[in-house]
């Protein structure tokens, strides 16, 4: 099928090459001139793994095309899909002044019927809000749907998850536009569910809130294992066989961060405030995520009495292994954090040194994660990136003003720590 992506970001650059890679022919749209052109020249504005392989591939295959121009793609396409940010505003509501703009100019250049796609997260009713704005806004009479298909890519397996979803979610005002979508998503092999498109709107916000609060809740275990001996990594795992509840988002950690669940979680109460409903246990799930970075640094700042003057390594700064994002990251927020009481920071991360350049000022950015706890007075872990755990402990216990690790992903065996001589801090162990 002839389809267009609006929006090459980390959701639209993903769909839009995935979608070629099964056999369609895409247009990825973005008014970003400068990331088309790298696009085009085979560069990647982003990283996440596979995904600049199969860039290649299927433009080389002629399948997958990039364009500034938003009434190229839609005239050039039957199904139009839109992956524009959707920002948090100040008051943790979305701001849609993105999908409004490209829904007017998706709309006047609609020259044949059209199937115009949301895939961004909104929340609820946007679908009709988007039908609305076509119908008032299209030259042309031509006739058109709007469905609603909410992505569950997690940043650093987007590719892995888009190409074997668990589920497809398609939301749709009438019966018309189901046959091309379950077209669209046919080689995929994964159930479709087929709804209206409000549930389908909600079902995006409610997977996220529940995902967070999963991790809210083993970070709250975390604190009862702190204070009475019990080892948290033991509770989820006697959890997690559970299948009513599965292990997964059940790792404890200095909280959870990125693009996509604190701005969700904000948006989700935002959206309940609004229909009349005080969302208060997702409430409970944000100030239980900002405690747990609370508690960390303060298990810091408690060992090493006085912060201001000391050199701390800091190991991760994306907000999450195997992605270079470093948005909304708890590890940058660490880095703030500890800086403000006087830190001197020695950093590294695997693929986010050069984005987290732009947000982190005076500290020293270090090539080789094995030369970051030299001179340092404590090393933190703050991304659970798997190199970590080759760190050469050898080398930093030698090398280490004091050896002492404060690990906020729980990498290592508390006991083989203590074995090698590390003053070792960890979460809910
Ligand atoms: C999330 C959703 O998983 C995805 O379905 C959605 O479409 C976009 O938002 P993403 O933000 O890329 O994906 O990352 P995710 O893997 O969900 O992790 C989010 C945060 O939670 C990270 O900071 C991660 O480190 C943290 N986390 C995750 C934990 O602290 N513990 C866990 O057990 C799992």
């Amino acid at each position: 099928m002839r389809l267009s992506v609006i929006g090459t970001g980390y959701v639209g650059l993903v769909t839009g090459t995935c979608l070629a890679e099964v056999g369609h022919n895409v247009i990825c749209v973005d008014n970003d001139e400068a990331k088309i052109e790298l696009l085009k020249r085979g560069g990647m504005p982003i990283y996440e793994p596979g995904l600049e392989e199969l860039v290649k591939k299927n433009t080389a295959a002629g399948r997958l095309s990039f364009s500034t121009s938003i009434a190229e793609g839609v005239r050039n396409s039957d199904v139009i899909f839109i992956a524009v940010p959707t920002p948090p505003l100040p008051d943790g509501s979305v701001d849609m002044s993105f999908i409004e703009k490209v829904t007017r100019e998706i709309s006047a250049a609609m020259d044949s019927y059209k199937i115009v796609v949301d895939k961004s997260t909104v929340p609820v009713k946007t679908g009709e809000k988007v039908a609305e704005t076509i119908r008032r806004f299209r030259k042309a009479q031509v006739e058109f749907d709007v469905a609603s298909n909410p992505e569950f890519l997690r940043e650093g397996s987007a590719v892995e998850d888009f190409m074997h979803p668990d589920r497809i979610v398609i939301g749709v005002q009438s019966q018309r536009p189901v046959p091309a979508l379950k077209e669209i998503y046919a080689p995929f092999n994964a159930p479709i569910l087929v709804t209206d498109i409000n549930s389908a709107e909600l079902i995006k916000h409610a997977s996220n809130s529940f995902l967070a609060l999963k991790i809210s809740y083993i970070n709250a275990i975390s604190v009862i294992c702190e204070a009475t001996g019990a080892n948290v990594v033991e509770v989820a795992n006697g959890m997690g066989m559970d299948k009513r509840i599965g292990r997964a988002f059940l790792d404890a950690s200095l909280g959870f961060g990125g693009s996509c669940f604190p701005k969700d979680l904000s948006a989700f109460i935002k959206i309940a405030e609004q229909v009349g409903y005080d969302f208060a246990l997702l409430k409970e799930v944000q100030r239980i995520n900002a405690m747990q970075m609370d508690r960390f640094i303060k298990k810091i700042t408690d060992t090493l009495w006085v912060v201001k003057g000391k050199t701390i390594g800091v190991l991760g700064l994306a907000f999450k292994k195997n992605t270079d994002d470093v948005r909304v990251s708890p590890a940058i927020e660490l880095c703030h954090r500890l800086q403000g009481q006087g830190a001197i920071l020695r950093v590294h991360d695997p693929k986010a040194m050069e984005k987290a350049r732009a947000v982190l000022k005076d500290v020293t950015f270090v090539d080789d994660m094995n030369a970051v706890p030299d001179g340092c007075d404590a090393l933190v872990i703050a991304t659970e990136w798997d190199e970590f755990k080759q760190l050469d402990l050898e080398r930093a216990r030698r090398t280490m003003v004091q050896p002492i690790i404060f690990d906020g992903r729980n990498l290592f065996d508390p006991a083989e720590m203590a074995r090698l001589g590390f003053i070792y801090k960890s979460i809910g162990r």
